[in-house]
């Protein structure tokens, strides 16, 4: 009888539970043991783990945060590596690891993968940001969290005659900036992925409120880099874990100053990540969550599931983790023809 583990590491995002609940029940469907490690790779350092039964992830699929805990910890950065978790995976009885997490997480399931532990990761984040795979799960409701805050910006916006800087996650992609810009209806987005001048954004506002339209919004990945001359204070977490944010907050007041016209900063922060997942999030965790028990029953180790095109497909672990995946410029061009 085969025992798989499955953890949640780093930042949450929508969709995870959904992810847990089927490698629970994919692995119990075939006579395995499901263990749920508590607070990501912090778990299988601590021996945080606990056998998962069928119940356990009864009423889940609709709920946001993660059942299992989350934790920005990892072995090789506060441990010694596969040596950190060894005592949990012999304790246990493990035979593979699910690993759902982002770029940071699965690099880390790659180096205990050339240590000897099967992993098989889930890509994870709201970012988008991961190679190897369409698309990420929780991005969908990301997207659909910033949209919705768009279309009520854009009312208040227009009745007060004003720009609106909406600021949104998407550490160094603009995923999430782009999508959501485009479904939003924004005059403006700004990405990492491409370079931006503000005065040239704060003539074509202008040029929009010479023509009749006195409001606009300014969707701005956090990611982008402060206009020339500014800096954005920069936050280290307690795991050492550089957090972005803030750049709205120089980005409004030089187009208010720019463009004369009276400008509100919004940073939408971590309402992107809460709540309950789409029901794109939902199928596509669950779906990801199937393949990922059966990759790991089966044997498979150092793979990631992922979404090519329509399917469900096993990609290089290593490969898709080497670097985030960026917004191509033909995608961005696509939003372009809408902006001002
Ligand atoms: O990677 C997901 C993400 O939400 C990023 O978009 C954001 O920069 C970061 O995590 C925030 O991290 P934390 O939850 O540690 O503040």
């Amino acid at each position: 009888m085969s025992t798989i583990a499955v953890l949640t590491a780093g930042g949450d995002c929508p969709g995870l539970n959904a992810v847990v609940r089927a490698v629970v029940t994919r692995v119990h469907a075939s006579g395995g043991r499901a263990v749920g490690v508590l607070n990501g790779w912090q778990g299988l350092m601590d021996g945080d783990t606990r056998l998962m039964t069928r119940d356990d992830v009864r009423g889940i699929l609709t709920r946001g945060g993660t059942i299992l805990g989350t934790s920005r910890k990892d072995p090789y950065v506060h441990g010694q590596g596969l040596a950190s978790i060894q005592p949990t995976i012999e304790q246990d009885g493990i035979d593979a690891v699910v690993v759902i997490g982002g770029d940071g997480s699965l690099r880390t399931a790659v180096m205990l993968a050339e240590e000897g532990l099967r992993v098989v990761g889930v890509p994870k984040t709201i970012d988008n940001d991961i190679g190897g795979t369409d698309m990420t799960f929780g991005f969908d409701t990301a997207v659909q969290i910033v949209t919705d805050a768009i279309d009520r910006l854009t009312t208040t916006a227009e009745a007060h005659n004003r720009i609106m800087v909406v600021e949104v996650m998407g550490r160094t992609a603009g995923w999430i900036a782009t999508a959501a810009g485009m479904a939003g209806g924004a005059e403006e987005i700004l990405i990492p992925e491409i370079a931006y001048d503000l005065e040239d954004v704060a003539a074509r506002i202008v040029r929009r409120h010479d023509h009749g339209r006195l409001y606009s919004i300014v969707v701005v990945a956090e990611g982008v880099a402060p206009p020339p001359g500014a800096t954005v204070p920069v936050v280290v977490d307690a795991f050492g874990f550089e957090r972005l944010g803030g750049v709205a907050n120089v980005i409004g007041p030089q187009l208010e100053r720019l463009t004369g016209f009276e400008t509100r900063v919004t940073i939408l922060g971590h309402l992107q990540r809460g709540g309950t997942p789409t029901a794109f999030d939902r199928i596509l965790g669950t779906r990801l969550g199937v393949a990922a028990a059966e990759t790991a029953l089966d044997g498979g180790s150092g793979v990631m599931v992922a979404l090519s095109g329509q399917s469900i497909a096993t990609v290089d672990l290593a490969e898709a983790c080497r670097e985030p995946r960026k917004v191509p410029p033909e995608r961005y061009e696509e939003a372009r023809w809408f902006l001002a």
